[in-house]
């Protein structure tokens, strides 16, 4: 019977088998009045709950959603809900940048014997959530088509990098390529204006090898395939890679998880001066038949294309990373020249995440409806991600597990960015190359610039791809945990 005044609504409960199932059990044998908008999913341990699973209930209209496991120290299997208790709150934090307010799920531990203190919970969440009245759907919402100024102030001079001792570095390739299957660069596109990436496995290779701001590729995305991680160590590769700062940080990442070795590995490094936004850049060059030519100074360039000139001043047209960079030059590279730029701010929130911040849930919420719509479900921001390792087994490809459909729909396009994000969880270095990748502009990087922040802000400052022995926030615990605190229900 409701002991809540009103309609019903729609709260999807996930609760461990072996506790707080037993507790609501318990609440039943003892005909405890409860709420009846509760719909329990039993889980055999709060550790088994994919935050995946409380994100395709809200987005699918569930008005709230309850986890439930056994008390800290009570885990049937020891520590599954203090790995859960990690996730969850990173799930919890990670909400309100979707626009989904994040009273709407609430995680607490009962055990078998609290058959009281289910009820209290269950009837307050209830209340809590009937209070928030029935959540917003994505069908009703009006996408917002607007994207906001950003703020654009770097931390350090930005420049084209023309000074870099781009021949030196040749140099020290052209002494290790014997020793080396390929190393990984950028050469020349198919024009002065644009680069691809350049496998170089010759002296000749290597004088094509090119240093600037369009060096926009992230070169460790082709690592963990080159090297054959999944070989023993003998057979295995040997490759080396020309980085930029951030670049380097996908390669520490790997090694952190252990999907590289450091002895396959062999990094060149220059300092980074910004990259170029390269869909801004395109976008403002029009239709164009040829670029005639490409001048460099120290603020930018300018290109000539079908007798047309064009100024890009780079502190206006670099990438969003590259305003808040703190780490233009490698710091663990084998072979490094040139000198580590002056830092001369202090990092700030980045541009996309500040425009987000300045929103309302509300209108975060018609932000994304209006953003997700252009996605075209391409995976090219999957496909470009250097921490993306399990593509043959990627769960928005397969059929077993069934977790994401085809159908055309925002709520699945939304779906499918929140898996990315959620699985680079304290993984992702904000490398930003899925944005880049992105053909339709979506800011989807702001999802994992969120991610990074609430793991910044609950584990000690972390940063992802800084120290190759660090363990992965995601991956270890803490009994008592220092950031995270119990919400009462
Ligand atoms: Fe209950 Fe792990 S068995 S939380």
């Amino acid at each position: 019977m409701p002991v809540l005044e009103g309609k019903e609504l729609r709260i999807v409960a996930f609760l461990c088998n072996w506790c707080s199932y037993g507790g609501a059990d318990t609440a039943g044998v003892a005909r405890a009045t409860q709420p009846t908008d509760l719909r329990i999913i039993r889980v055999p341990c709060s550790g088994r709950i994919d935050p995946l699973f409380i994100l395709r209930a809200l987005l699918n209209g569930a008005d709230g959603v309850l986890v439930s496991g056994c008390h800290p120290n009570d885990c049937h299997y020891s520590a599954g809900n203090f790995y859960a208790r990690r996730r969850l709150e990173v799930l919890k934090q990670f909400l309100p940048i979707l626009g989904i307010d994040d009273r709407r799920f609430e995680y607490t531990w009962v055990s078998a014997s609290e058959g009281a203190r289910w009820q209290q919970v269950v009837t307050n969440f209830t209340a809590r959530i009937h209070e928030l009245g029935p959540a917003p759907r994505l069908e009703d919402a009006e996408p917002l088509l607007e994207m906001a100024e950003m703020a654009l102030k770097p931390l350090r001079p930005l420049g084209t990098g023309q000074k870099a001792p781009l021949d030196e570095l040749k140099n020290a390739i052209k002494a290790r390529i014997k020793d080396l299957d390929v190393v990984i660069g950028w050469q020349k596109g198919d024009d002065d204006a644009h680069t691809i990436p350049l496998f170089m496995r010759s002296e000749e290779d290597v004088d094509r090898l090119v240093w600037g701001p369009f060096n926009v590729n992230n070169p460790a995305t082709y690592v963990n395939e080159l090297i054959g991680s999944a070989l023993p160590l003998a057979k295995k590769k040997k490759i080396g890679l020309v980085v930029k700062g951030c670049d380097s940080k996908s390669v520490v990442e790997l090694l952190q998880e252990k999907l590289i070795d450091k002895e396959n590995i062999v990094l060149f490094a220059l300092p980074c001066e910004g990259t170029f936004d390269m869909a801004r850049i395109d976008r403002e060059l029009g239709r164009y038949l040829k670029i005639d030519k490409v001048e460099y100074d120290e603020a930018g360039v300018t290109i000539t294309a079908d007798g047309k000139e064009h100024r890009f001043c780079i502190a206006d047209y670099a990438q969003g990373k590259c305003y808040n960079c703190s780490m233009p030059l490698a710091k663990n590279a084998d072979e490094s020249f040139g000198d580590m730029p002056q830092i001369t701010g202090t990092p700030v929130t980045p541009p996309e995440l500040a425009m987000l911040d300045a929103m309302t849930l509300e209108q975060r919420f018609s932000f994304w409806k209006g953003e997700m719509d252009r996605c075209l479900r391409c995976y090219a921001c999957r496909n470009a991600c250097p921490m993306c390792v399990c593509r043959d087994y990627c769960i928005a490809d397969t059929r077993e597990p069934h977790f994401i459909s085809q159908e055309w729909s925002v709520r699945e396009k939304i779906y499918f960015q929140c898996i990315h994000a959620m699985h680079l969880a304290g993984r992702c270095t904000l490398c930003g190359e899925c944005q880049r990748a992105c053909p339709v502009g979506i800011p989807i990087l702001a999802l994992r610039q969120q991610i990074a922040r609430v793991i910044s802000q609950l584990f000690d400052n972390y940063q992802c791809g800084m120290d190759p022995e660090a363990t992965p926030p995601l991956l270890c615990y803490q009994v008592n945990e220092e950031h995270i605190k119990q919400r009462e229900l």
